[in-house]
């Protein structure tokens, strides 16, 4: 029997509302340091990679979950909870290198890779990303 894996497609959220662009990380998977969303290993297309400049992150609503992709130099891709755990803020909006993003409200920083805070805040889930060969982001959730 083989493996079975489902494709989904998921919309960008709309959870911003502050009609800029978000920058997320692109593409390789990360551990988290906090248990995941409901995984069932679906991999869902969020959309292509050019529709996020390189630096900035995007959001996108996956079923009942707000994921934010980030695109780093180098296309690296990373994926993680678009809200923050501490109060709620849009951690895609927050400014992100290529190892942790800082949240716009009130600049607690959290691992791309682990979804750790460094700064005491509770952790972020971080999600299996990648970018398929016709350029579409593909998530696994
Ligand atoms: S809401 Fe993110 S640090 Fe407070």
């Amino acid at each position: 029997m083989s493996a079975q894996s489902s494709v989904a497609t998921a919309t960008p959220a709309d959870a911003s509302g502050s009609g800029r662009d978000k920058g997320s990380p692109v593409g390789t998977e990360a551990k988290s340091a906090r248990p995941a969303l409901t995984g069932t290993g679906a991999v869902h297309r969020l959309g292509l990679l050019r529709e996020i400049p390189v630096g900035e992150a995007r959001v996108y609503a996956v079923g009942d979950a707000q994921i934010a992709v980030f695109r780093l130099r180098g296309d690296t891709l990373r994926a993680v909870d678009a809200v923050c755990p501490h109060a709620g803020g849009p951690l895609a909006d927050g400014q992100a290198d290529a190892g942790v993003v800082i949240c716009p409200l009130h600049a607690h920083v959290f691992s791309l890779a682990t979804g750790e805070s460094t700064s005491g805040a509770p952790p972020i889930g971080c999600y299996p990303v990648r970018l398929a060969v016709d350029g579409t982001i593909e998530l696994t959730l």
